[in-house]
């Protein structure tokens, strides 16, 4: 999919040329001579509405997409209802959008919304006729700030990450055969560019490297594990972040199996391998001044008779060793590795993103992220940056309890899962600790909301989301900003 060029106009909506547009009602200041067809269409301002009918005359459009806006909207109503607004105008090439920005963050939200709204992942469908819906071509959003530099700045902001976030999206939905961890290693290599710098480990540079953890994951696979380390140093960086993800390409539990039903969507188990690695381009991509070193763990958990068992033991990077008591807790091992390996470099910060445990799902639903950290500034930090960026995420601790039970093993340094699924999302945290050594570090558990398995909402497409880019980008905003 195409992302759509938006631009910025101070025409009136009734004169904006385009096929259709997107009309934001606050209450009934906005309903003018619309009232009547809006009154007869049950538009009752209500949160979420939205209806479409046929410009009458006077409107340039042709169809006009009403959508419900409280009364002093925040950048994140708009967000939607610029998402809401493009989808309802389904085969349009073309919108205008009123949403009534009240600053020049809430025309960077809308920018936002058109692009993440418009996306479409189509790659694997014939070209039946009607099976693809038309490309939108360019959105204009109409504002008095138009001229301002800062709104076409801002603009421009908005398009480097809502195709950071579609790229994220583009791996998750891509079927689990087509990207392994061979394939995907190549496909973030072209994706960076010459932005950011790339390497890739294969299996033999793994081994002369220790990182058995990602090894041990890997080996039951004919496919492979990689690491693929992406670097971006402006002469300008004011801090150095690292970000680990957690790439699974397929997790079918090992050894461990999963059952069918909840292997069905196990492809999405790389989303954050995603995450951190369009984040980091869009971060080059904007300039900005601080230094972030990606690790991507790419590796693909299958059963097979050279498959890691429960009760092998896996010798790490940071030279502990772990006790493996469930092969389908994969997650935490290849991180594992990845932590190790950023933490040597002694940055800043240390930031990993995975889908890691269903327990954070059971403890927060599908749709909030936890946050879990083992400092309090960075963590407030990291939740700070995803209420700006629109996406959801809660603190939750790294218990006491927790640290005893990952030291329990009676034959390794550490034990890789605790049998009792009571806090899993904190097991899983307090085992991540053991990598990261002095390094403030937060992890974000993303198994509820990299996926969607329900329908379309606002923005938020069926299948991969990309959740997590926009608090990455937003977190190496706040971290290059001196106080
Ligand atoms: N990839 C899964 C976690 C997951 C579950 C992500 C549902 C998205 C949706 C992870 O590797 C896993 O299998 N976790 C186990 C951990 C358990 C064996 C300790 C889980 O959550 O059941
Ligand atoms: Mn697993
Ligand atoms: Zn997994």
């Amino acid at each position: 999919m195409s992302s759509p060029s938006v631009s910025l106009s101070t025409a009136k909506p009734t004169t904006a040329r385009a096929d259709a547009l997107i009309l934001g009602i606050r209450g009934d200041q906005d309903k003018g001579d619309l009232a009547p067809t809006l009154e007869l269409l049950g538009f009752t301002g209500e949160k979420g509405q939205s209806v479409v009918f046929p410009a009458g005359e006077g409107i340039t459009a042709s169809v006009v997409v009403a959508v419900a806006l409280p009364e002093e909207p925040t950048a994140e109503d708009l967000r939607r209802a610029a998402a809401r607004g493009v989808r309802a105008a389904k085969n349009a090439t073309s919108v205008a959008l009123a949403l009534h920005p009240a600053g020049v963050d809430e025309v960077e939200a809308i920018a936002e919304g058109v692009a993440l709204g418009g996306y479409a992942f189509e790659t694997y469908k014939s070209a039946k006729k009607g099976a693809k819906k038309k490309d939108l071509k360019s959105a204009v959003i109409l504002t008095p700030f138009a001229r301002q530099s800062t709104a076409t700045k801002a603009v421009e902001r908005a398009a480097t990450v809502a195709a950071a976030v579609n790229a994220a999206r583009d791996w998750v939905n891509t079927p689990p055969g087509d990207l392994r961890p061979g394939d995907f290693a190549e496909a973030i290599t072209a994706h960076a560019g010459t932005d950011v710098k790339v390497s890739v480990w294969d299996e033999r540079r793994l081994a002369k490297e220790k990182c058995g953890g990602i090894l041990g994951v890997g080996q039951g696979s004919d496919s492979p594990p990689r690491l693929v380390t992406l670097s971006y140093e402006p002469a300008n960086s004011v801090a150095h972040l690292a970000l680990v993800g957690k790439g699974i390409t397929f997790d079918s539990g090992g050894l461990s199996i999963k059952p069918g039903a909840s292997m069905q969507t196990m492809k999405l188990d790389m989303a954050g391998a995603a995450a951190v690695v369009a984040a980091t381009v869009a971060i080059a991509r904007l300039g900005l001044p601080i230094k972030v070193t990606a690790y991507a763990c790419l590796a693909e958990n299958m059963p097979s008779g050279g498959a890691t068992r429960p009760g092998d033991v896996l010798h790490m990077r940071n030279g502990a060793t772990v006790e493996v008591h469930n092969t389908d807790a994969e997650g935490r091992l290849v991180l594992a590795d990845g932590l190790a390996l950023a933490a040597e470099t002694k940055p800043d910060h240390i930031v990993d993103v995975a889908t890691l445990t269903g327990a954070c799902v059971v403890a927060l639903g599908e749709l909030t992220s936890g946050i879990m950290s083992n400092d309090d500034e960075l963590g407030e930090t990291v939740l700070a940056s995803s209420r700006s960026a629109g996406e959801s995420m809660w603190r939750l601790p790294i218990t006491e309890e927790m640290k005893g039970k990952v030291t329990s093993s009676s034959i390794a340094d550490l034990r890789q899962h605790n049998p009792k699924p009571y806090g899993g999302a904190l097991y899983a945290a307090a085992f991540l600790r053991e990598f990261v050594g002095e390094t403030s570090w937060a992890h974000i558990d993303i198994a509820g909301p990299s996926f969607n398995e329900g329908g379309v909402s606002d923005y938020t497409p069926v299948g991969g989301t990309g959740a997590g880019v926009r608090t990455l980008v937003k977190l190496a905003t706040e971290l290059a900003t001196p106080r």
